[in-house]
């Protein structure tokens, strides 16, 4: 039995940083385990211009500043928050800036600050849709319906079928990700798909099927979106990130919020999972015994979609049994870890 592995440096292709003191948090776990990341852009005042998203990257390197030396080496991946207002302009300002890598859809009401996200995305986006696809910049893509009337476990299928169908065949070479896939219905889109359509999957929703958030009472720390979907739909997801398949790669979704706001009469949607990411992902890949496929999930496949080059770096992950801690607390923040309570093998 091995005792160490040591890969490529990976990247987290789906990271929520938030700002202030939580930025400073999330950034400190985040390097020890990623070289880069995509930074989404949900904050409360949504980065929705160029403008914002270099000031965001700005106080993103300042936070990293503040960080030991030797953990400095990491290069945020700047998006844009698409709305009905978009212009193609502000798209071709976010190329031109050289740190705005691609562009998120939220649909409106969707989840977490979502309230600027797009009503209208064919009525009103189809120019920027279009201006995408010619520079080759990602749509990265909320794939949820938000109408209330459509179950919660069923939003994800019926986005597929009512908007990245259609959308596929109005712009057949746009970049899009599925971000944090959650469905059979989602993998077998992509399975389905051409070369320009990938998916990130979280490490929650390969961990864990919908039950763990009923177990024995109401379990608000298990709580994101897209929820938790059923086993068969885990079981799935774990097949197509373990299978060495370009077209899945690692973004963590980790998306803190204070214990005050998930321990709530109406807790937020999120899981931190940045705290141990990789040992999760480990954990997951050595159940199925395709640790082998790791290093392509976490490191390549996402570097190669985004055009980006192979990070130079490595990362070693020694067999270490450890215990996920309840609870993390950074000044006045307190967040609970993914995986809380639970024994893993592996850490960096
Ligand atoms: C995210 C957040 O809190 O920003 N929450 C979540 O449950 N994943 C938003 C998102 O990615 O949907
Ligand atoms: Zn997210």
């Amino acid at each position: 039995m091995s005792k160490s592995i040591t890969i490529v440096m990976p990247d987290d292709m789906h990271l929520h940083l938030r700002h202030s003191d939580m930025l400073d948090f999330v950034l400190r776990d985040t390097v020890k385990q990623f070289a880069r990341a995509i930074i989404m852009p949900n904050l409360s005042v949504p980065i929705i211009n160029t403008k914002l998203a270099v000031a965001y990257r700005d106080s993103i390197l300042n936070s990293l500043g503040k960080i030991r030396g030797d953990l400095r080496c990491f290069e945020p991946l700047m998006t844009l928050y698409l709305t009905d207002t978009t212009t193609t302009d502000e798209i071709l300002m976010a190329k031109e800036s050289g740190v705005v890598f691609a562009v998120k859809l939220y649909p409106n009401s969707a989840t977490t600050n979502s309230h600027a996200g797009v009503v209208d995305l064919f009525k009103n986006c189809s120019k920027v849709l279009d201006t995408l696809q010619r520079i080759k910049m990602p749509l990265l893509i909320h794939a949820e319906v938000s109408d209330h009337r459509v179950d919660i476990f069923d939003r994800e299928s019926v986005y597929i079928d009512k908007v990245i169908i259609p959308l596929r065949e109005k712009f057949p070479e746009l970049k899009i990700v599925i971000e944090h896939v959650s469905t059979k219905e989602g993998v077998d889109y992509v399975y389905s798909s051409p070369e320009y359509t990938a998916a990130t999957i979280t490490p929650q929703h390969m961990l864990y099927n919908r039950n763990i958030i009923f177990s024995g009472g109401l379990r608000p720390h298990y709580y994101c979106l897209p929820i938790l979907k059923s086993e068969l739909h885990r079981e799935y997801l774990v097949k197509a990130a373990t299978s060495g398949d370009k077209r899945f790669f690692l973004g963590t979704d980790s998306a803190p919020h204070d214990v005050k706001s998930k321990e709530n009469n109406c807790g937020c949607a999120g899981c931190y999972s940045s705290y141990n990411a990789i040992s999760l992902y480990m954990k997951i890949f050595e159940d199925v015994g395709c640790i082998s496929n790791l290093e392509k999930f976490a490191s390549f496949h996402g570097a190669d979609f985004y055009n980006l080059p192979r990070n130079k770096q490595t990362l070693t992950i020694y067999r270490n049994e450890n215990i996920v801690p309840d609870k993390i607390s950074f000044k006045n923040l307190n967040i609970v870890p993914l995986a809380y309570g639970e024994t893993l093998q592996w850490s960096i």
